[in-house]
């Protein structure tokens, strides 16, 4: 380990991917929104895509298809689709009838900086280019393409982050549910779209079925523990550090993990999930990436 600690060793291996990969996702990332006669719809659009973000999901979609042996351009599109879902899916989290807040990626909310209307309007247009871009390109097998698009919608509707935001919203102030329902809130509202950024990274890589099984399973806990840093991160850190407001889930009675489980527990519940995700994904061809990104999101301070 040339005398580096493993965190520090997964931090420098994120930060390579992050080097190679982020150019390539970033060319093409505000392209199909540049041009149209909704000029402010597609500004509000552009305003939330470059706002910034981790990218979270679209690098692990990249690092998916190459851990089964895939070059990265094979799951370009699956990247390119997952952050416009994500980003569509920040925008109407954001808005007064859902958390109603006014920061996120450092930035005035896309409601605040573009009005209600438009934020709706804004991810209603990402969401359906996300599947455009999935459909539409034509480098990728048709068969893999329409997996993907499947994959892509059972994750992001009612059956999945649709679902769980709905969950979310409804449990506001319920002070009876207890760790089961909310571990359903955080499979669905986060979970399901991280696990399939894992597995559309494998479909469009052409993964045999073992790899599928192994990136779906790594995939549900990362999402989960994703989620469960997500809560301790509104619990402790700051809104300069974070770029989005934070305290907010007390604050409005959301439950979560600290509230379940204190924040000691919530802790132990993350490193179980992360090491969940770390003993299904050494199954993997190539799992070295993606264990290092399991590693460092587990530790991630924004
Ligand atoms: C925030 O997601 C919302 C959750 C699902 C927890 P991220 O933490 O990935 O947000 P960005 O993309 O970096 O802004
Ligand atoms: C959001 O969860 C999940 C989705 C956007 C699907 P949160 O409401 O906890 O996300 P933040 O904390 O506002 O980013
Ligand atoms: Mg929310
Ligand atoms: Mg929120
Ligand atoms: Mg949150």
């Amino acid at each position: 380990m040339n005398g580096q600690t493993p965190a520090t060793a997964s931090e420098t291996r994120v930060k390579q991917d992050l080097d190679r990969l982020l150019p390539l996702l970033n060319a093409k990332l505000t392209s199909r929104f540049e041009h149209g006669e909704a000029v402010r719809v597609g500004e509000a659009i552009r305003y939330s895509l470059e706002a910034g973000g981790k990218r979270v999901r679209p690098m692990l979609c990249l690092l998916a298809a190459e851990s089964v042996g895939a070059s990265v351009e094979m799951a370009l599109s699956g990247a390119l689709a997952l952050e416009y879902l994500h980003t569509y899916s920040l925008i109407h989290d954001d808005l007064p009838a859902m958390d109603d807040d006014d920061l996120r990626r450092g930035k005035p909310t896309c409601h605040v900086a573009f009005g209600e209307a438009h934020a709706i309007l804004a991810g209603d247009g990402l969401q359906a280019e996300a599947f455009a871009v999935l459909a539409s390109d034509a480098s990728i097998p048709a068969d893999r393409r329409v997996e993907a698009i499947i994959l892509l919608a059972e994750a992001s509707g009612w059956l999945g982050m649709v679902g769980g935001q709905a969950l979310d919203l409804e449990g506001e102030a319920v002070e009876s549910y207890g760790l089961d329902h909310l571990k359903t809130i955080h499979r669905l509202k986060t979970g399901a779209l991280l696990r399939a950024s894992l597995e559309i990274g494998g479909v469009l890589g052409g993964a045999e079925s073992c790899s599928r099984g192994a990136l779906r399973s790594a995939g549900a806990y990362l999402g989960l523990a994703f989620q469960i840093q997500d809560d301790i991160l509104d619990a402790t850190s700051d809104a300069v550090t974070l770029g989005k407001r934070t305290g907010k889930d007390a604050g409005k009675g959301k439950i979560t993990y600290p509230a379940l489980l204190g924040l000691d527990g919530a802790r132990q519940a993350l490193a179980d999930a992360t090491e969940n995700a770390l003993c299904h994904l050494q199954s993997l061809p190539k799992p070295e990436s993606l264990e290092a990104w399991a590693r460092y999101l587990a530790g991630r301070k924004v």
